[in-house]
């Protein structure tokens, strides 16, 4: 049909590298939220375990489990028509053994019917990204700052910054791109590694906080509609007042009904008189 939606492949992300074309990616969690980005246009959607905080309430994103992963993932790839669906992979999903890692996955790319799966980390990384991407599933690696690991770094704090340091996220780079990895996200490093390390690898690079010489941006949802008010870290363009946008809506619905101005007959069923009468007379009211 003429206009079908025609999904993105990898390959069209890759091809807008080599052309220098800017790719856009965007996290989501729900059905709404997924329709909501991929009518806007949006290149990838990324249903991140950034989930934990922004809809389970939780403080972090290592309590997040396969399960919670899979029942965000679902109605998300059940929402999009064009953008490429990654979904995240859960911490301790895939860090214990090459095995568990290649069978949850699968479980994702599988029941979830996302286009790929990311996980986290570098160099220790490659051989388990090699191997999930031997079985035939494409991967996205994700370096720098790692947040499932974040304890392990000193906290949430920018990466790469001394010589050493940098050289480090460089060589991680590198073993997550020659294990196959289509694409990373660099997270909280200097805009110049970032660029080094676009200019390096093949595959694509999208940053949060690691500045506009990556081959592409992604950023947390809520956090650019102010869907939720919470700390906003220094990478974060707020583009959107969704929070007092919506709290408005329900305290007018709120303040309507104790006032009675609604439901008005706009939006009401009726019946007719003589029924009515009957009714009355049936129920001695
Ligand atoms: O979980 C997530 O939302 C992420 C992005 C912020 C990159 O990993």
């Amino acid at each position: 049909m003429a206009d079908e939606v025609q999904k993105l492949s990898i390959p069209d992300l890759v091809a807008m590298k080599k052309e220098g074309k800017k790719i856009s990616m965007i996290t989501a969690y729900s059905y709404p939220q997924g329709l909501l980005v991929d009518e806007a246009g949006i290149d990838i959607i990324l249903v991140g375990d950034s989930l934990g905080m922004v809809e389970l309430g939780y403080s972090g994103t290592t309590p997040v489990t396969m399960d919670e992963m899979l029942s965000h993932i679902k109605p998300v790839t059940r929402a999009v028509k064009r953008a490429h669906v990654v979904g995240d992979m859960p911490f301790m999903s895939y860090n214990i053994s090459i095995e568990q890692a290649i069978t949850n996955a699968g479980i994702l790319y599988k029941d979830g019917a996302c286009d790929s799966i990311k996980l986290e980390g570098g160099q220790e990384m490659a051989k388990t990204v090699e191997a999930i991407v031997r079985a035939g599933i494409p991967t996205f690696g994700h370096i720098g700052l790692t947040p499932q690991t974040a304890g392990m770094l000193g906290g949430f704090k920018v990466q790469g910054k001394s010589l050493d340091a940098a050289k480090k996220v460089i060589d991680d780079a590198i073993a997550i791109d020659e294990a196959g990895a289509f694409a990373i996200v660099l997270e909280a490093i200097p805009r110049q590694l970032a660029k080094i390390i676009s200019q390096k690898v093949k595959g694509i690079t999208i940053g949060i906080g690691a500045g506009m010489d990556c081959d592409g941006q992604v950023l947390v949802l809520h956090d650019i509609l102010g869907l939720f008010k919470r700390f906003t870290p220094k990478f974060v363009k707020v583009y959107a007042n969704a929070w007092d946008y919506q709290l408005k809506g329900v305290k007018d619905f709120i303040d309507e009904v104790k006032e009675q101005k609604f439901p008005t007959e706009e939006f009401t069923f009726t019946m007719k008189e003589d029924v009515i009468n009957e009714l009355k007379k049936y129920a001695g009211v």
